[in-house]
């Protein structure tokens, strides 16, 4: 009985041997302490069928054997985990790597930047104004007097000592006319703010203004810019017509429409069946203004226009509600990935 004991642990050592991984392991552990047919089961059963006087001894020899068994395997299992650690720390440098995930600018963005490329590739200068804005500035200037009507349809956000959130970017025209002498020619883009809300309009939208003031400025060099800058933006047949509208400080003052960038002049949802789409206001500069700014207007004309970036954004990329601009719906945003 005795012997059979040693032979055990002969085998075992020898099959603990061979074990290469967690699986054989395992499967040496069931043979051997498994619980129901684990073969130390079976050591420890015939304990009955020993002869009393070597009972006890076959009992300890027995106990010993399955203590050693035990941590046996138990020393094998941490060797093989430490094993497994070892893989888990490897470093495969001829793997490929995981290539950072690219930004891409707002459409909003692209689209300012397309407009003001444009400008500085005709000889225009960026200009920025403050967006928290002087009565003088917003309106007085602009040749909105006070309690003018005009005034009503900018749905103004107004500050205390005589500010306003700037309801256009038209004041930065007065801010560069005030410090500089003709002749001037400026692209301003900002933010600007109006008391609005629907699938056409945000209370934060951004403009971009335009203001060409020289000696001897005519209504066809607005006509020949304005063309060219719609060309360049959207199409080279892109047709434009001047419509005529009342902006208080441009006299004669126009809307500009293009085509239909969608259906070409047919008619279709985007234009309401108009066949066109209004893309700015534009005017020859009020003598007015010339005038609070200290320019002789004997001598110099010019010619102003002012767009919103997000309407052009729209027409640009199809967008039909303005307000997923501003919801950092990263969906939405992820299209315009790699577009410039
Ligand atoms: N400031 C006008 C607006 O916000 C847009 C505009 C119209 C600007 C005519 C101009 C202009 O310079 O000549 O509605």
């Amino acid at each position: 009985m005795l012997s059979n004991l040693v032979k055990i642990k002969e085998t075992f050592e020898k099959e603990l041997a061979a074990v290469k991984d967690g699986a054989a392991l395992e499967s040496l552990r069931i043979k051997y302490l498994g619980r129901k047919s684990g073969m130390m089961n079976d050591v420890m059963q015939k304990i009955r069928e020993v002869p009393p006087e070597q009972k006890s001894q076959y009992g300890s020899e027995a106990n010993k054997l399955k203590g050693y068994i035990t941590s046996k395997i138990d020393e094998a299992e941490q060797g093989l985990g430490g094993a497994q650690k070892k893989s888990a720390d490897f470093f495969d440098v001829t793997l490929p790597g995981i290539p950072p995930v690219r930004g891409g600018y707002h459409p909003l963005e692209l689209t300012r930047r397309m407009i003001e490329g444009i400008f500085q590739r005709l000889g225009y200068t960026i200009v920025e104004g403050p967006e928290a804005e002087t009565d003088w500035h917003n309106f007085e200037a602009l040749n909105f007097p006070k309690h003018h009507p005009a005034r009503d349809m900018q749905d103004t956000f107004f500050l205390e000592n005589d500010l306003v959130l700037r309801t256009h970017t038209s004041p930065v025209q007065i801010r560069t006319m005030e410090k500089t002498k003709p002749p001037v020619r400026i692209i301003c883009p900002g933010r600007t703010f109006r008391c609005d809300w629907d699938i056409t309009h945000t209370p934060n939208f951004y403009q971009v203004e335009g203001l060409m003031v020289d000696a001897g400025v005519s209504f066809a060099d607005l006509k020949g810019t304005i063309d060219h800058f719609c060309r360049e933006l959207f199409s080279p047949d892109t047709v434009t017509r001047f419509r005529p509208s009342y902006f208080p400080f441009v006299e004669p003052g126009a809307e500009v429409d293009i085509r239909c960038v969608k259906c070409g002049g047919k008619g279709c949802r985007v234009c309401k069946q108009t066949g066109w789409l209004e893309i700015m206001g534009a005017g020859m500069v009020h003598v007015n203004v010339l005038e609070n700014v200290g320019y002789d207007s004997e001598i110099y004309t010019g010619f102003a226009f002012g767009m919103g970036i997000d309407r052009i954004a729209m027409l640009k990329f199809g967008i039909d509600d303005t307000r997923l601009h501003y919801e950092n719906n990263l969906r939405y945003l992820e299209q315009f990935r790699g577009v410039c």
